[in-house]
Parts: C-alpha cells; sequence; structure tokens
C-alpha cells in the first residue's frame, strides 16, 4: 500500500514516500482505507525523536493519527463500505497510509456534511478542545475562557467549541488571524504581538494551548477560584495535572483520548452547524515532507491535511 514512514529520526527529510506492507488488525480492531489523514504536533515531535519516552514500537514507523475513509471490515453499528473519521490512540499511529488498523472505539460515522478532508481534520484537535474544556475545567454557560493559541489546530476548534459550551471567549493570536477567529465566534481578540494576554484579570478559566503561558504565569489572570489547563506535558504540569486530579489543584493537563462517544459529541455540532473544522491547505500524501515542514513552522491557520486518492 502507498504509506510515509521513517526509519531513522529527524528532519522532514527522513520521511519516505513509498510502499509499506498493508496492516493486519489486531482483535478488536478494523482496516480503514484511509483517503485523508491529518497533521499534529505529534507528528512532528514523534519524528525528531522528541518523545522517544512514549512507547511507540519500533522503527520504521508510519506516523499519523487522524484519518477520515471507508471501512474494509464492520465495526459495531458501521457495516463494511461506511465512511467513518477517527483518532488512532496508540502512539505509533499509522493513519498516513492508504489502509489504517484502528480499534473499533476510536472511530465514528463521518459528518455527512464535511469533506473527508474536512473530517479527518476533527479528531485529535477537536477531542482535545472538547476533553480540555468539557472534562478538565469544567467550563459553564457565562463562564469567561480564555484561550491562548486560538487560531491552531485545537484553537480553531477549541473557539466554536467553547462557544458550543455556552462560554465567553477571549482568543489570543496574531493579528493575521484575529478576523478569522472573530469569525469562529471569539468575543474579544488579543493580538499577542501588540498586547500582553497577561493583562487580563478575573478569568474563569485559562487554556493555554500553544504552550507559552504556564501556571505561575496564567494564574494571576484567574479569580480565586478560576482554573487553568495546558497542553503542554511539562514536569510541573505534569506534577500540576495529578493533584488537579485529586482536587488539589486548579491546573490540569489534557492529555487526549480516542473515544466513540465524544467523536459522535463532535459530530452532532458540525450537523447542527456550531462546528467546522478549518482546513489550512490540503497536500496530496506525495507531498508529506512539504506538509511536515509547514506545520513545523507553527503558523498554520487550522489544519494540515494530507489525502490519498484510491
Ligand atoms: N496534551 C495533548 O493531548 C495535546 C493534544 C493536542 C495538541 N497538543 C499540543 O498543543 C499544542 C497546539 O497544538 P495545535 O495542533 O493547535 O498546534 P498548531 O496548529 O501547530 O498551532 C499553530 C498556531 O499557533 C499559533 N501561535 C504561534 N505562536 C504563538 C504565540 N506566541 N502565542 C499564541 N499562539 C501562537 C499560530 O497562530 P499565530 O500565527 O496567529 O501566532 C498558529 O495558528 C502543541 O504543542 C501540541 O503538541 C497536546
Amino acid at each position: 500500500m502507498k504509506a510515509i514512514s521513517y526509519a531513522r529520526f529527524g528532519p522532514p527529510e527522513v520521511l519516505e514516500i513509498g510502499e509499506r506492507p498493508e496492516p493486519t488488525p489486531a482483535r478488536g480492531e478494523v482496516r480503514v482505507r484511509v483517503h485523508a489523514a491529518a497533521l499534529n504536533p505529534k507528528d512532528v515531535l514523534l519524528r525528531k525523536g522528541k518523545m522517544r519516552w512514549l512507547p511507540a514500537g519500533s522503527l520504521p514507523r508510519i506516523p499519523g493519527y487522524d484519518f477520515a475513509g471507508t471501512l474494509l471490515d464492520s465495526a459495531p453499528g458501521l457495516p463494511t463500505g461506511s465512511e467513518v473519521f477517527g483518532m488512532i490512540q496508540r502512539n505509533g499511529g499509522g493513519a498516513s497510509a492508504e489502509v489504517a488498523r484502528v480499534p473499533v472505539g476510536e472511530l465514528a460515522a463521518k459528518p455527512s456534511g464535511l469533506s473527508m478532508a474536512e473530517a479527518a481534520a476533527l479528531p485529535l484537535a477537536g477531542l482535545t478542545a472538547l476533553q480540555a474544556l468539557r472534562d478538565e475545567l469544567g467550563v459553564t454557560p457565562g463562564q469567561r475562557v480564555l484561550l491562548n493559541g486560538a487560531s491552531g489546530g485545537v484553537g480553531t476548534l477549541a473557539v466554536q467549541i467553547a462557544k458550543a459550551l455556552g462560554t465567553e471567549v477571549v482568543a489570543v493570536c496574531s493579528g493575521r488571524n484575529a478576523a478569522l477567529v472573530r469569525e469562529l465566534g471569539a468575543d474579544r481578540v488579543i493580538d499577542y504581538t501588540s498586547e500582553d494576554p497577561t493583562a487580563e484579570r478575573g478569568l474563569d478559566h485559562v487554556f493555554d494551548i500553544y504552550g507559552n503561558l504556564p501556571w505561575p504565569r496564567a494564574k494571576a489572570m484567574l479569580h480565586s477560584r478560576g482554573r487553568y489547563c495546558t497542553t503542554v506535558p511539562q514536569p510541573g504540569a505534569i506534577v500540576r495535572g495529578a493533584l488537579r486530579r485529586a482536587g488539589l489543584h486548579r491546573a490540569a493537563l489534557v492529555v487526549v483520548r480516542s473515544k466513540r462517544a465524544d467523536l459522535e459529541r463532535l459530530s452532532r455540532w458540525v450537523t447542527h452547524g456550531a462546528l467546522r473544522p478549518v482546513v489550512d491547505r490540503t497536500l496530496p500524501w506525495t507531498d508529506a515532507v512539504a506538509a511536515h515542514e509547514y506545520l513545523e513552522t507553527r503558523r498554520a491557520r487550522g489544519k494540515v491535511v494530507l489525502t490519498f486518492d484510491h
């Protein structure tokens, strides 16, 4: 099958565009013919060898967590041939290929109103935003939430999900993306190139998506019971996140989990017109090196997606 893979850690050029054997599904897994696969910063970090502490299997490795495509086997409630989307939880990935093996709990019916590329753009980033806002922060309608890094893959979905959950959104991004995040529903935009976001006070929640607003700097932005969540698993954030789960801290760390019920939650918002993935660019799978290079600039507006033609 056509696949993107790497046999050594390094820059985007280590990616090989070629043929790999089709995967054999394990018990509880199905095969998906992948039409589109979105990239995430985790793909970049693993390819660079920066997360070697994660159990991700041996090399060569096929990257990719997000996919949209058609089922080659049947899954509960989803017959063979169904259009599906989802996120592979295992660190080894495998979505950047013509065929991926996916546990049945990590996919759901593709929202019918989305293209394959749009559907592939939704899972990892959308689940992260949903699980941070709903589960880690516990936002409730009427609360004021600051989203730092509102114009990227997670941010563009977090703005819309925070609005769908009834909150008032203060979005932080550079000026060139202010109109985009306002269009997505942000009530106020802070251009971090001309205004200091840490001057905000009295917030109910701060969600540091980009990763440059750690708890020690963010806590003054919150009122005395306000909560914080980060995406970056730095040692301090891991300790605080564990304390938060025990009810002993206000700072959480989101660690995204792939769950069919949450994919279906995202899908319902899409159907009701409350959520639409923002795709910065769609490239053919043969342009994987350029796609990884672009993601590495940390300037993508929304998601970068690879497509496979069948
Ligand atoms: N823990 C988890 O489970 C989990 C899950 C998903 C993602 N993550 C992590 O979350 C982070 C964000 O992921 P992502 O997919 O959203 O990344 P991304 O799409 O690569 O983010 C790109 C965005 O970052 C913004 N940005 C760049 N510099 C910024 C700054 N100084 N302040 C605020 N925003 C800035 C850019 O906006 P401008 O051009 O407007 O500055 C751009 O739109 C990554 O570190 C990723 O590894 C963690």
